[in-house]
């Protein structure tokens, strides 16, 4: 393994330097990166020095180093996990056939679609988030924040190195289009549905880390099985960085539920009206954010039948979610996988290839990490001997894709009328009047060790640093 160069303009450990083509090429590109950062990253955050941590090393041990940095400095990188020389193709057709170190032609279109999609929603989040600094609830999570937005930058850096050293002149336009489309632009959107969302509040923010962010894990790990050697190297090592992101979403929200715990038990209620009037937001809103953001996740895995899924994973392209630790045969044809479809008013299971329906395998083992999570969410009421309990709606809820966006279905699982889901979405989804009233509680807490009333402050720091240390140093 090579060590990470940081003499360079690009901090790199793939040798940058050995080729000078590519690094012209990658120089050419970081002015117009930071461009980008000026224009569409954390807004109003030019002068402030933030304590973030920077990938130094894919060294499992300790690959970060933490220290105050302005943001626009944050030495973005390209860092891949050490590769082997006689890694093999492990699933798919090519099984047993060696991993591929450069893109093979007949799959250069779908590998560069691939690479394309994952790598819009690195700065396409960045782009959502880009007005929460100036609402955030304490300087602990302004910090959190925005060492989730420079990793996502960073991120788009590992997609951007892949297109320029394995796709030639059309890889080089597509790095350029990634820094054009903007998140919720009319005219040129970002590539998935989620990531034009807004992302207009912190529990919004919240959730968008906890569920999309872990969409996010699922992709990095279909792709960290890829016969593509570069991608299944470059995405490992994405994957360490992902795992905060999800952390700061998991524990807002959590710290959350905490606090609204804490007023539930202190006014003896779970009246919404007397709660909001505390300062707190009531459980139901809660689980409307839940709703929404999860259904809205689960969309990004895809169609729940698509021959492109079989493509993708007969070629090689992108395995399953921990491909390695799944004792079948790892080719999957004549295997057959159970979908959901709506008959005469009803859900029913539906038995499909399998090949086909790889998009609702990964939708499900997703499913089943979520559920984890909100499960941790519940044992916080359960500590504070509250009953009530938040939970996942029902996968065809509230979907846009696949088979069951023609339907509606309530967060219970079943398929209701237009008029019956008009009547009841306010209940069922975040209303204008939730958004409003979280809209309400967004005010700037930013002195060190401060929090805002509606969320609990954590229990431990960055870096083992206190909850009070100065983690955002304003200008
Ligand atoms: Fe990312
Ligand atoms: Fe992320």
């Amino acid at each position: 393994m090579s060590g990470i160069n940081y003499s360079e303009k690009i901090p790199n450990n793939v040798n940058l330097g050995e080729d000078r083509t590519l690094q012209r090429a990658l120089e050419q590109w970081q002015p117009n990166f930071v461009n980008w950062w000026d224009d569409a990253g954390p807004e109003d955050s030019r002068d402030m020095e933030v304590y973030l941590r920077t990938a130094v090393s894919v060294d499992p041990q300790g690959w970060a180093e933490f220290g105050h940095v302005k943001m626009r400095d944050y030495r973005w990188g390209i860092f891949l996990n050490p590769g082997s020389a006689d890694r093999e193709i492990h699933f798919g057709d090519h099984k047993g056939e060696k991993a591929w170190t450069d893109v093979p032609g007949e799959h250069r279109a779908n590998l560069r679609r691939i690479i394309v999609t994952q790598g819009d929603t690195e700065p396409a989040s960045v782009e959502q988030q880009r007005h929460l600094g100036l609402t955030a609830p304490s300087m602990y999570d302004l910090r959190n924040l925005f060492q989730v937005n420079v990793e996502e930058g960073r991120h788009l850096w590992a997609m951007v190195y892949l297109l320029h050293k394995h796709f030639g002149r059309d890889g080089r336009e597509e790095a350029e289009a990634l820094l054009e489309r903007r998140s919720g632009d009319q005219d040129n959107p970002r590539i998935l549905g989620a990531f034009n969302e807004a992302t207009p509040d912190w529990l919004s923010f919240f959730m968008f880390t906890y569920f999309t962010d872990r969409d996010g894990k699922f992709q990095l790990c279909a792709l960290a099985e890829s016969a593509f050697d570069p991608l299944a190297r470059t995405t490992k090592f994405m994957l360490t960085e992902e795992a905060h992101h999800m952390f700061v979403g998991e524990s807002g929200v959590s710290r959350i539920i905490q606090r609204t715990a804490a007023a539930m038990n202190e006014l003896k209620t779970d009246d919404a009206a007397k709660l909001r009037a505390a300062g707190v937001i009531d459980l139901p809103t809660i689980q409307r954010y839940i709703n929404f953001h999860f259904s809205v996740t689960i969309d990004l895995f895809g169609a729940d039948e698509s021959s492109n899924a079989a493509t993708f994973y007969s070629s090689g392209l992108k395995g399953r979610y921990e491909e390695g630790k799944r004792d079948d045969d790892h080719v999957l044809k004549g295997q057959t996988y159970k979908v959901l479809e709506a008959k005469e008013g009803k859900l029913v299971e539906k038995e499909v290839p399998m090949l086909n329906a790889l998009n609702e395998v990964l939708r499900d083992d997703f499913i089943k990490d979520s559920v984890a999570g909100v499960n941790r969410w519940n044992r916080v009421l359960e500590k504070a001997g509250l009953p009530h309990r938040l939970s996942v709606p029902h996968k065809a809820f509230h979907r846009n894709i696949g088979a069951l966006s023609g339907i509606k279905v309530s967060p219970d699982g079943r398929v209701v009328s237009e008029a019956e889901w008009k009547a009841k979405v306010d209940e069922w989804l975040p209303s204008a009047d939730d958004r409003a009233f979280v809209a309400s509680l967004m005010g700037r807490v930013v002195e060190p060790g401060k929090f805002a009333n509606w969320i609990a402050p954590p229990v431990i720091g960055i870096n083992r640093q206190p909850v009070d240390f100065e983690y955002v140093r304003f200008a």
